[in-house]
């Protein structure tokens, strides 16, 4: 929303086109724009918000825009408050009438955009159509426009606040939201609220900002002209927050479910929390919160971000994917920044030295994730028993909730999160709090939900990841996972030898990705020749069966293709069924504690005709001898090894998703981040 900014129609398109192009990794089936129409915008206008829906992804959307008939688009708009979204189908199919934004009536009166889930939108919908209340859609989110329609059409007051509707409305919701409201009663004014699902606001003006904190309101009443000052909570110099320069004009403000969306516009931040509502009127922003309790923040910061624009464009490379998986000498080097001292063998993490006594004092840790940040959490669970000398259990967030897992007081839990917004894994996080547990957060959001619900916890550094199928977070997280279990080990006199040999390992690990990064070529060849086929084990054992895990998701993501991550040990009991000279399999054969029982499994699978193309360690004739194909890693420490062994599955994923013809960074049916349940 942009106040005495001149903008023009045009870039206004550009601008909401551009962050939804930024935010498209979070989901893609069919995306929708609401602006203000070529009428100047009054409350007596029927019809000025102009709503326009596309299945597919933005750019279907983007061309769509400038089809429709009658907008002015070199029209220069003084105020103007428009609202976009790309949408992950949860309820509905991907269609332009499921599709975002959803609005109250055939008037467009209120339109709104949903991230997130409302868990009881049956009994809502059902109310509002007993009110005789239509809905055209089958999501979950119309309830909210048609709820506000009702709580308008039924208020007691006329000059109720834009706000003080949506605080109503939230009153009735349940489940995961972060809602932008627009409405052509309340022209130029803008709502947005959150709980359980992130949002951000970003302020750009061209006058430097006159606050570094938004004073909480407790009362929503108070966004009416007028009656700011009368509240005593309030700091006195409240309505001016963010911008007093410049007469509360000339600013913009940008909500977004993430900061990539709007890093190009500003660096300046507000990351809001559960149940805070903000309202842009007259140019001034002002946020309150929904049952304020004693002893909350008073303000809400702005922050200054450091992500760059750089960081979240593809440069030359095909894909995000491809892009950050070359990336990886570096992004692990930026986890280990600052933190590891080579001359005295020292790992400090910043985020966890306060509680590192209580760490130790534990009765266990626990490691909960989803997806690829839960094998990250299998990658280095040996290692962290190994270093921290207690029992180390890991879960997959959704499954730990259905188990009901008991927790207790003396638990220490690690949340893994790339995105640090998935749902699962912050509901086990609530679940633990609960229950008293210290909760440490590994996430590579800075402002997350996770990273800020955490007690303590490690940011991973990786720089932004683009690329719905996970990568470099996946080598950092292992990263930031041993170095934990490196400072839990500082004292531990008979663990010297063994750190040392880690640490060692660690300074060179970006040089060894980057001898692995050079078999690009050859893991291309052997794409060449698997890309036709039905499906691909992955086979391995110890501190590489989380590559097997990681490898095959990375081509069921991309390519669509079958793929199993086969624990060895486990080949004699079942999936040797599968082995035949046809089936495509590959084996992790390293020089580490499983090296022989590794050679065993081969063995079977060489016995069965099965043609297995090999990751070893270079100059292994006894290996090579028995491979249909072997792609050679350089060795390194076997907890590190897992760093190396992933890379050519990685890019292996990769060929083949391209040789396929597949959309490498939007693969069908899913997001990179899932805030939903
Ligand atoms: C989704 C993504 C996966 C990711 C998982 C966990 O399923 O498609 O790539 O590994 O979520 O995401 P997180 O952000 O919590 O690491």
């Amino acid at each position: 929303l942009n106040y005495c900014v001149p903008r023009t129609r045009k870039e206004i398109f550009e601008t909401l086109v551009k962050g939804l192009q930024r935010l498209e990794y979070r989901g893609y089936d069919s995306a929708g724009i609401a602006v203000d129409g070529n009428k100047k915008t009054t409350a007596e206008d029927n019809s000025n918000i102009v709503l326009i829906k596309k299945k597919g992804k933005v750019k279907a959307l983007d061309e769509e825009l400038y089809k429709k008939d009658g907008m002015d688009l070199e029209a220069e708009l003084d105020t103007h408050f428009g609202i976009a979204h790309t949408r992950w189908a949860t309820h509905g199919e991907p269609s332009a009438l499921n599709c975002h934004p959803h609005r109250s009536d055939k008037n467009n009166e209120f339109v709104v955009i949903h991230n997130g889930i409302i868990t009881n939108y049956k009994e809502l919908k059902k109310y509002l159509n007993s009110k005789g209340y239509e809905f055209e859609s089958e999501t979950d989110t119309e309830v909210i426009p048609k709820l506000i329609k009702y709580v308008y059409d039924n208020r007691e007051r006329d000059d109720l606040s834009f706000s003080t509707l949506v605080e109503r409305v939230i009153q009735q919701l349940e489940g995961a939201f972060a809602l932008v409201f627009k409405s052509h009663h309340f022209p130029g004014e803008a709502v947005a609220t959150r709980r359980g699902s992130p949002l951000l606001i970003g302020v750009r003006s061209k006058y430097e900002l006159s606050a570094e904190h938004i004073p909480i309101q407790y009362n929503s009443d108070l966004f009416k002209e007028g009656v700011q000052e009368k509240n005593s909570h309030n700091r006195p110099d409240n309505s001016t927050a963010v911008n007093s320069a410049g007469d509360g004009k000339a600013v913009e403000y940008y909500f977004a479910s993430d900061a990539s969306a709007i890093i190009e516009h500003t660096n300046k931040v507000i990351y809001l929390e559960d149940d805070d509502i903000v309202a842009v009127v007259g140019g001034k922003l002002s946020l309150h919160r929904l049952n304020s309790l004693a002893g909350e923040d008073s303000v809400r910061a702005i922050q200054t971000l450091q992500m760059e624009l750089q960081e979240i464009m593809k440069g030359n490379f095909e894909a995000f994917m491809q892009k950050e998986i070359f990336e990886q000498p570096e992004s692990v080097f930026n986890t280990m920044r600052g933190r590891i001292c080579f001359d005295t063998n020292k790992v400090i993490l910043g985020g966890l030295k306060d509680h590192l006594k209580e760490i130790k004092r534990c009765r266990r840790l626990i490691v909960i994730g989803c997806g690829t940040s839960f094998h990250a959490a299998v990658a280095t669970r040996q290692i962290l028993e190994e270093l921290t000398e207690l029992p180390v259990m890991v879960e997959l967030a959704s499954d730990f909730l259905d188990r009901n897992t008991p927790v207790f007081r003396d638990d220490v839990c690690f949340y893994i999160s790339q995105s640090g917004e998935t749902a699962d894994t912050l509901m086990a996080l609530r679940y633990c709090k609960d229950r008293g547990a210290l909760t440490v957060g590994v996430t590579n959001t800075v402002g997350s939900s996770i990273s800020r619900d955490t007690d303590c916890g490690v940011h991973i550094n990786a720089g932004p990841e683009i690329g719905v199928a996970s990568t470099k977070a996946y080598t950092s997280q292992f990263v930031a996972l041993i170095m934990f279990g490196l400072m839990m080990s500082e004292d531990r006199i008979s663990l010297q030898p063994r750190r040392l040999e880690i640490i060692n390992g660690l300074r060179i690990l970006p040089d060894m990705i980057k001898k692995v990064l050079t078999l690009d070529k050859k893991i291309k060849s052997i794409a060449d020749e698997l890309y036709q086929q039905k499906s691909l084990l992955v086979m391995g054992r110890g501190f590489n069966y989380a590559t097997c895990l990681e490898g095959a998701l990375k081509i069921k993501e991309i390519t669509y293709m079958h793929s199993e991550g086969i624990l060895a040990g486990e080949l004699k009991h079942g999936p040797l069924a599968l082995i035949d000279k046809h089936m495509p399999v590959i084996m992790i054969i390293m020089r580490d504690a499983c090296y022989t029982k590794c050679q065993n499994a081969l063995q079977q699978v060489t016995a069965r005709s099965g043609r297995p193309i090999i990751l070893c360690c270079q100059d292994d004739p006894e290996v090579s001898k028995n491979a249909y194909k072997t792609i050679e890693l350089p060795h390194t420490v076997d907890c590190l090894q897992g760093i190396l062994s992933v890379i050519p599955l990685q890019l292996l994923s990769f060929h083949l998703a391209v040789l396929r013809g597949y959309d490498v960074d939007c693969p069908r049916n899913l997001a990179k981040s899932v805030t939903v349940e």
